[in-house]
């Protein structure tokens, strides 16, 4: 495995001034109701909204250990990004990307990619900061996502077993393994 791609070959570039619009930046409370809307539509088990809402909810309190980041476009929530951290704060760490969705409005513009990439610049940071390294990336998605190319293409990730009729349809268990950290 080669570690996590840094290209971005394959998606559609969004629009300059949209670019420049789209903000992807660590959540704060206010925005927790923008993020159930956005995972309420594109997720099954966030729905009904208020429980979805509730979920939510719970994930932020499990900060630091569950963190999200947002995309934000003219005041509003479009995309989000939630990470959990496995396991215990250990030196070698093991990150499972939890879920990141986008307004089915604007998906294939490069948003859940951004989404991605700053918030595993900052996790990387956080890392970095308490002397740990990133051992691995954990992801699991349903064969129903349509995600699993989307996951090699921007984290490299590789299909390491698949689990019949987990939510929705089968899921599969995806494996990243960043290269050690330059010293
Ligand atoms: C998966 C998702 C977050 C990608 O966000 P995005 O902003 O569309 O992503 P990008 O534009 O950076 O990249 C587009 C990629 O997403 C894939 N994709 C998956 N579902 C898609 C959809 N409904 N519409 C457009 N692209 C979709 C595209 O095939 C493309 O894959 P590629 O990299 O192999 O070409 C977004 O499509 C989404 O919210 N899907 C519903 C929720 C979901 O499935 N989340 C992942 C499982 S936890």
């Amino acid at each position: 495995m080669s570690g996590f791609s840094e290209g971005n070959p394959g998606t559609t570039p969004i629009g300059a001034s949209e670019r420049r619009a789209v903000e992807v930046r660590a959540a704060i409370q206010e925005d927790l109701p923008g993020i159930a809307a956005v995972g309420s539509e594109a997720f099954s088990g966030l729905r009904p909204l208020p429980e979805g809402r509730r979920w939510v909810e719970a994930c932020w309190r499990a900060a630091p250990r569950m963190r999200y980041w947002v995309a934000e476009l003219d005041g509003a929530i479009v995309g989000y990004i939630l990470w959990l951290e496995k396991g215990g704060f250990r030196q070698e760490a093991v990150l499972e990307l939890e879920q990141v969705a986008v307004r089915s409005t604007l998906r294939g513009q490069g948003v859940g990619e951004r989404l991605i990439r700053v918030s595993l610049e900052a996790l990387r940071e956080t890392l970095r900061a308490r002397g740990a390294r990133l051992k691995l990336i954990e992801v699991t998605t349903g064969s129903e996502q349509g995600a699993i190319g989307f996951y090699a293409r921007v984290l490299g990730t590789e299909v390491a077993a698949r689990i019949p009729d987990f939510f929705r349809g089968d899921e599969f268990i995806l494996i990243a393994r960043p290269p050690p950290p330059s010293s």
